[in-house]
């Protein structure tokens, strides 16, 4: 079995973290996105992996991701030209996956739990497509699918006003080879795109065999500032494991699981777990509360916060009210003068998003 994974797209949600910058590179507890999914395809057993990347961010995914060595995987690039949807994502990739089945993961989903299961499933039934289904409170924003009462699946829509159901399809699929001959059926749609909704509409229609997996675990589309804070409570809680290589002073105290990269110092500052710390930071007179995680050569001085991401190299100094719920982008600056400042002073770039609560 092969898998492509989607790394494509402009990430409009995530803007302004996504202006310079691919939406799956997005740390999630100091670890892009893309690699949870990677890690996972692995560990299923999945090493023979195509990676769709964007011309707008594809180098940078390619930089950063590598030759699968660090995985154990082997990775393909292939270059989607343009946004033109997901089925013509497989479209393009068709000869790398020749007549392998294979999985399709969407490189900005993060999917609890082993897709050993769902493998099994599709192997043992000879399936055409195995789609993962997963309740949510707002369908409309995602494709969904109409489940009758024997559990079959009997129609997909994208993104419908009237959603026939609340089972949202998770960005992991699988497929056999005849999604190929699926694909090469249908016409892009009112948004100009080859939806791989329709493709398995298309094999519903041929009355090819498609199943749905219930996922029982959390699943997260980190579209949004607050699907990437709750992604990263979700990984923090479930998989941050307590290590501690930089510098703790005397007159510093670190609570619960907290990982700490080399070369960082903390000095009399209060670290309360579950908190991820990546290397060569500066943390000094800081309280660095649950559910934060603080990306490589952060500096944090006089500043209190949690639950809050903390991209590479930014700067915050002075801030004590406590920062919440925030994430804030690479080589950001925040600071607030010592004595009690008497005006605010800012360079924010566009579609940024300041609340003063
Ligand atoms: C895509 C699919 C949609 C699916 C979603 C999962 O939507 O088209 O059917 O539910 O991924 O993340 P997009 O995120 O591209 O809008």
């Amino acid at each position: 079995m092969k898998a492509i994974v989607l790394s494509g797209g402009k990430g409009t949600r995530l803007r302004p973290l996504t202006h310079t910058g691919a939406k799956q590179l997005v740390p999630v507890a100091n670890k892009p996105i893309l690699w949870y999914g990677l890690e996972s395809l692995v560990a299923a057993g999945i090493t023979d992996i195509g990676i769709i990347i964007s011309p707008e961010t594809g180098d940078e995914v390619k930089t950063k991701t590598g030759n699968g060595d660090r995985f154990g995987a082997q990775i393909t690039y292939i270059l989607q030209d343009r946004p033109a949807g997901l089925a013509h994502a497989v479209k393009i990739a068709q000869p790398f996956l020749s007549d392998a089945p294979f999985v399709m993961y969407l490189g900005d989903n993060l999917v609890e739990g082993s897709l050993a299961p769902l493998i099994d499933q599709f192997k043992r039934n000879q399936l055409d497509s195995l789609i993962l289904l997963c309740a949510v409170p707002n369908p409309t924003a995602f494709g969904v699918a109409e489940v009758n009462s024997q559990g079959r699946v009997v129609r997909l829509v994208e993104k419908p006003q009237v959603p026939p159901s609340d089972l949202a399809l998770v960005g992991v699929y699988l497929f056999a080879p005849t999604i190929h001959e699926a694909i090469a059926q249908i016409q892009p749609s009112a948004r100009g795109e080859l939806e791989i909704t329709d493709a398995i509409q298309k094999l519903i229609d041929l009355e090819k065999k498609v199943e749905a997996f219930h996922l029982k675990g959390w699943w997260l589309d980190t579209g949004k500032k607050d699907d990437l804070l709750e992604a990263n409570r979700l990984i923090l809680d479930t998989q941050l494991k307590a290590e501690l290589c930089g510098e703790v002073d005397a007159r510093s105290q670190v609570i619960g699981r907290v990982k700490i990269g080399t070369g960082t110092k903390i000095i009399n500052s209060t670290i309360r777990g579950a908190v991820t710390i990546g290397n060569n930071c500066h943390i000094e007179n800081c309280f660095i509360g649950p559910y934060s995680s603080i990306a490589d050569d952060v500096t944090l001085i006089d500043t209190d916060l949690e639950h809050s991401m903390i991209l590479q190299g930014a700067h915050i100094v002075g801030i004590h009210q406590r920062i919440v719920d925030s994430v804030i982008g690479q080589r950001a600056q925040l600071r607030v003068a010592p004595q009690r400042p008497k005006a605010l002073r800012f360079m924010i770039g566009d579609d940024c998003q300041i609340d003063l609560v």
